[in-house]
C-alpha cells in the first residue's frame, strides 16, 4: 500500500455570527467530512455549490476566516496538521490550484508571476514561451487554468489541492485539465479534486466523497459508482440524474 498522504477525519466546521448585534449564532457548514488520499490517488470531493468543498480545502491550507470553528483530525503524512504545520506546508508540500483564474496578478506578466521553474512546465501543458510575455487578461480560460497547474506542478508537494479546475472550460479543455491532473497523480501525489462534475470526475479519479449542504453523504470507488455499488440513495439518484446517465430520476426526490 502506498504512502497515506492526508487523513481527514470527522471534519466538522461552523462560522459564528451575530444577529441584530447582541446574538452569537452558530452556522454548521461541515459536518462529519471524512478524506483519505495516498501517494499515487486523485480523490474527488463531489457536491453542489455551496456544500462545503472549499472550505475543506480553505482549512487544507489554513486560509479559514477567524469565525471558523473547525474540529476533527486533519493528518499529513501521519503528522496532526497544527496552524504551525500547515504554515510549512503550504504552498510547499501542499498546493493549491484555485477555483479563480482571478489568482493571477493582473498587472504582473505571467512569466514573473509564475516563476522560472513553473515556465519550464509550460511546455508540458501545450503553452508556448510566449506566453511568458503575456498579461493574465491577454489568456483564454484554458491557458490561465493551464498556468495555475504549471505553478503547482512547479512546486515539491505531495499533495495537490485543484479546487474546480474545470469550471467555466469547454469540453475539449476540461478533458485537458483532467488529463494533466492524472498524470500528476500517477507520477506519485496525491490528488484531491474538488468538483461539481461528478461525470467528468468519474472519467479518471480513483474515489469519490459526495457531499451534500455540508454533509458527507458517502465515500466510494469509481468501480462501485460505475456498477451501482452505493450504500446510499442519494448517491444513485446524483448519479442517475447525470445528463450522461440520461436523467433517469426525478430530482424533486433528491434529499
Ligand atoms: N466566512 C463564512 N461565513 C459564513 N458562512 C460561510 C463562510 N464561508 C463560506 N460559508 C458558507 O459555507 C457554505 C459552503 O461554502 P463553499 O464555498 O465551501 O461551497 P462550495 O461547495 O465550494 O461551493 P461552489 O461549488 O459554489 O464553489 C456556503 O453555504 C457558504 O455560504
Ligand atoms: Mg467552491
Amino acid at each position: 500500500m502506498k504512502e497515506k498522504i492526508l487523513e481527514v477525519n470527522q471534519l466538522n466546521m461552523a462560522f459564528t455570527s451575530y444577529s441584530k448585534g447582541l446574538y452569537k449564532q452558530s452556522t454548521q457548514a461541515i459536518h462529519n467530512l471524512s478524506v483519505n488520499i495516498h501517494a499515487g490517488e486523485m480523490v474527488a470531493v463531489a457536491g453542489a455549490s455551496g456544500s462545503g468543498k472549499s472550505l475543506l480545502a480553505h482549512a487544507l491550507l489554513g486560509i479559514l476566516p477567524s469565525n471558523a470553528c473547525v474540529n476533527g483530525t486533519m493528518n499529513f503524512k501521519g503528522q496532526e496538521m497544527t496552524p504551525k504545520l500547515i504554515q510549512q506546508l503550504r504552498g510547499n508540500k501542499i498546493a493549491l490550484i484555485p477555483q479563480s483564474v482571478s489568482c493571477l496578478n493582473p498587472l504582473m506578466k505571467v512569466g514573473k508571476f509564475a516563476g522560472k521553474k513553473a515556465c519550464s512546465l509550460f511546455p508540458r501543458y501545450g503553452l508556448s514561451k510566449e506566453v511568458e510575455n503575456l498579461y493574465p487578461h491577454e489568456l483564454s480560460g484554458g491557458m490561465a487554468r493551464r498556468v495555475l497547474i504549471s505553478c503547482a506542478a512547479s512546486t515539491d508537494a505531495d499533495l495537490l489541492i485543484a479546487d474546480e479546475p474545470t469550471a467555466g472550460l469547454n469540453d475539449e479543455l476540461a478533458h485537458e485539465t483532467m488529463k494533466h491532473l492524472r498524470e500528476l497523480a500517477d507520477e506519485g501525489k496525491a490528488v484531491l479534486l474538488i468538483t461539481h462534475d461528478l461525470y467528468l470526475a468519474s472519467q479518471y479519479v480513483d474515489t469519490v466523497t459526495i457531499m451534500y449542504e455540508g454533509k458527507t453523504i458517502e465515500t466510494l470507488s469509481i468501480e462501485a459508482l460505475k456498477n451501482g455499488k452505493w450504500k446510499d440513495s442519494f448517491t444513485e439518484q446524483l448519479w442517475r440524474a447525470l445528463p450522461e446517465n440520461e436523467f433517469i430520476c426525478d430530482i424533486k426526490d433528491m434529499k
